[in-house]
């Protein structure tokens, strides 16, 4: 690691204008989301959308949502018509609720709290044994940072050949201690959604509480269902599914902080929420892990669920599907490459078994790509969202030269898979 040399606080008094231009210089070789050069980090419907986020964040930035209920009735009212869209798009019955959080983790956590504590509650489980949750190796590192804050064993069950969750698989890793059981829509590597009726319905029968991450599908993919893109039902209409976490950031296409977290049951909701009247300041209540939380992340969330609506994300669903379908024809059209996984979608990950795929990130990387990598299977891995439609010759000509050089040198890479 290369020493690093500590940098003195500031004597201040720069102005803005510098300020401005010093981030502009210290930014200039950063990823710019617009090139669709970056596999993830950045979400577009168009740029209407984007403009709409922007502005409404900008509306509220000083607010902050913590204070929502004491201060803010109107910022509340906003982040309860989201919570209220969330639950009716996903078909929770009467009487589920969410959360609005900052983040896909955030909302794992709440859930995978709610769980384990439901778990507790009804005196369930060997005495002195760890608690376990279950779910398939595809799904996201939160589950395991959940289980190191809460003490509880991560088992991962293998996937069937078309990526998704071997649900028998994680039948025979579930016992007397498993509070829950877990599955994507869909899952961040192969982006396939797992089986979610087998698994929800194995759930209820044994009195387990399941969980669906549906954070990077739970805002768009309902809209590939119902433009007919035979998208599988994912969310509370099977009845086993418990909770679900569905992140705004991602394909709601709105700013940064926002996901959501939805319990079929409210009661599950308390949970979670957490509440402490002792501390000499009365009672501190937060449905939320964190304490203070950005209100512009929802008052963004909220305008551009507004100005989107349902034929605002049925075309998105549209354009996405075009888009993925033209990804999926180009990267047929070259021989060498292999898509491991169907998409569901706009997750594509990308193999071969002609050419080592890691020494074509490399090159791709060299021409100005920021590819992600997938250890098992070795691949290459990209998160499709607008910004991606126009560089889609750019890349599929880069692949094609990237994948040229590795045949003519027979590269091989010892690159680490990164996220
Ligand atoms: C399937 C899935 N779940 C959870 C997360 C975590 O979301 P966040 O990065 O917002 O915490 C991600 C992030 O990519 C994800 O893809």
């Amino acid at each position: 690691m290369s020493k690093h040399t500590r940098a003195a606080f500031p004597a201040g008094g720069v102005a803005w204008a510098d300020l401005k231009a010093q981030m502009a210089q210290r930014t200039a070789a950063d990823a710019d989301w617009k090139s669709g050069r970056t596999a993830i980090f950045f979400f577009m419907a168009n740029e209407e959308a984007y403009e709409v986020g922007k502005r409404a964040f900008m509306e509220h930035f000083s607010e902050n949502a913590l204070g929502a209920a004491r201060a803010y009735p109107g910022i509340a009212q906003m982040e309860r018509d989201v919570i209220d869209y969330g639950l009716d798009l996903l078909h929770a019955p009467e009487g589920g609720r969410g959360v609005f959080t900052t983040g896909g983790t955030e909302s794992i956590l709440l859930g995978v709290k709610s769980a384990r504590d439901r778990h507790r509650a009804a005196g369930k489980g060997g005495a002195g044994q760890p608690l376990n949750m279950v779910m398939p190796v595809s799904g996201h590192p939160a589950f395991d940072k959940a289980a190191i804050l809460m003490d509880v064993e991560v088992r991962r069950a293998g996937l069937r050949p078309d990526l998704r969750c071997n649900v028998d698989d994680l039948k025979g890793l579930v016992d007397e201690n498993t509070f829950l059981i877990v599955g994507s829509a869909p899952c961040f590597p192969h982006g396939v959604i797992d089986p979610i009726g087998e698994i929800a319905a194995f759930a209820l029968d044994r009195g387990i509480w399941m969980h669906v991450d549906a954070c990077v599908g739970g805002w768009v993919a309902p809209f590939f269902e119902r433009i007919g893109r035979g998208t599988p039902a994912f969310d509370f209409r099977h009845p086993g599914v418990c909770s679900m976490s569905a992140d705004l950031h991602k394909f709601g296409f709105a700013p940064k902080p926002s996901s959501t977290v939805f319990f079929r049951d409210g009661a599950d909701l308390e949970r979670s929420t957490f509440r402490l009247g002792t501390w000499g300041s009365g009672m501190y209540t937060t449905a939320t892990m964190s304490g203070s939380r950005p209100a512009g992340a929802v008052a963004a969330a909220w305008a551009v669920l507004n100005h989107l609506g349902t034929s605002g994300y049925e075309q998105a669903a549209r354009d996405l599907s075009a888009m993925t379908d033209a990804y999926v024809a180009g990267i047929r059209a070259i021989p060498e490459l292999e898509l491991w996984a169907e998409p569901d979608v706009t997750i594509l990950n990308i193999g071969s078994n002609v050419v080592d795929i890691y020494a074509v990130a490399e090159r791709m990387r060299a021409r100005g790509w920021i590819p992600g990598l997938t250890s098992a299977p070795r691949g290459m891995h990209t998160m499709l969202s607008m910004q991606h439609a126009p560089a889609r010759e750019a890349w599929l000509t880069d692949m094609t030269d990237s994948i040229g050089e590795v045949r003519a040198t027979k590269a091989t890479s010892d690159l680490a898979a990164t996220y």
